[in-house]
C-alpha cells in the first residue's frame, strides 16, 4: 500500500516531536503494509510559518537515513488553500507537490474560506497540476452545499478519504460522511493523515480490510494502492517556471 498523507516530519508542524517517534511511526506503517510514504507536514499554515518545500526535502532525506530503506520515503506537502495559491504556482519554492508527481494535496478552509474550490480545481487542471482534496469528510462546509463535492470531482480534482474516518475513530458523522463518498465512488483513496505513534497513528490495513469487506477487494485494491499509484506516476509540471 502507499499512504499519500501524514505528519511524519519530527519537529515540523503537529507530527512527532522528535526523531525517535517519527522513526517508530515509519516502522509501523511498514509493517502494516505500506511500502511507500509520502510525508505530507503542514504547508501554508500561520501555525508553523517556517516550514518550506526545502525544509521538507531535508527532513525527509534526513528521516529515510535513520529509518533505512523501509518504507520508501517520498516528500509532499498538505497545502493550505489560500487566495494566493494559485499566484504562488509559478512562484519558485513555495509549493511541493507530492513525491514529485503533479499531484497537489490541498488542505481546504474548514469553513470554506479562500478560493472558490470549483474554480480552484478547474485552474489547477488548466495549469496541469491534479488536485488531491485532503479528508473532505473533515472539511464541514463540503457537507453543508448539496452537489458541492460533485461539482469538485467533475472540476478534476481527486478526494482522499482517511482510514481513521471510516472506522469511526474520528466521530460518527465523520464515518457516516467517508462511508458515502466511498460508496458513491467519489473517493479516489484512502490514506492515514498519520500525526503520531498512539494519538492518529500511521495504518491503512484495518480499513482496507473494511472496503473490502463492504465494497469488495477491487475497490480496495483501487483505493490504497492503484489511485495513491497512477498519481505519484504523474510526472509534474514545471514549478515557478523551472525547466
Ligand atoms: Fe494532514
Amino acid at each position: 500500500m502507499i499512504d499519500l498523507h501524514g505528519h511524519y516530519l519530527p519537529g515540523l508542524d503537529d507530527g512527532p516531536a522528535d526523531l525517535a517517534t517519527a522513526v517508530a511511526m515509519c516502522r509501523l506503517a511498514a509493517e502494516d503494509g505500506c511500502g511507500t510514504v509520502v510525508v505530507t507536514p503542514h504547508l501554508r499554515r500561520d501555525e508553523w510559518p517556517e516550514v518550506s518545500p526545502a525544509r521538507i526535502a531535508a527532513a525527509v532525506a534526513a528521516l529515510q537515513a535513520a529509518v533505512g530503506p523501509a518504507p520508501q520515503l517520498l516528500a509532499g506537502a498538505e497545502i493550505r488553500v489560500d487566495s494566493e495559491l494559485l499566484a504562488d504556482l509559478d512562484a519558485p519554492g513555495k509549493l511541493l507537490p507530492l513525491g514529485g508527481s503533479r499531484a497537489l494535496l490541498l488542505e481546504l478552509d474548514p469553513w470554506g474560506l479562500g478560493p472558490d474550490p470549483v474554480e480552484l480545481a478547474r485552474e489547477l487542471r488548466l495549469a496541469g497540476w491534479i488536485p488531491v482534496v485532503a479528508h473532505p469528510e473533515h472539511t464541514p462546509f463540503l457537507g453543508e452545499e448539496a452537489g458541492l463535492v460533485e461539482r469538485i470531482v467533475e472540476a478534476g480534482a481527486r478526494l482522499q478519504v482517511t482510514a481513521a474516518s471510516l472506522l469511526g475513530e474520528a466521530g460518527r458523522w465523520a464515518r457516516e460522511r467517508a462511508r458515502e463518498l466511498v460508496d458513491a465512488g467519489l473517493a479516489t483513496l484512502v490514506a492515514s493523515d498519520a500525526h503520531g505513534v498512539d494519538w492518529r497513528p500511521p495504518g491503512l490495513a484495518r480499513a482496507r480490510a473494511e472496503v473490502a469487506r463492504a465494497g469488495g477487494e477491487e475497490r480496495a485494491v483501487q483505493l490504497f494502492d492503484e489511485a495513491p499509484a497512477a498519481l505519484l506516476a504523474a510526472p509534474a509540471p514545471p514549478l515557478g517556471g523551472a525547466a
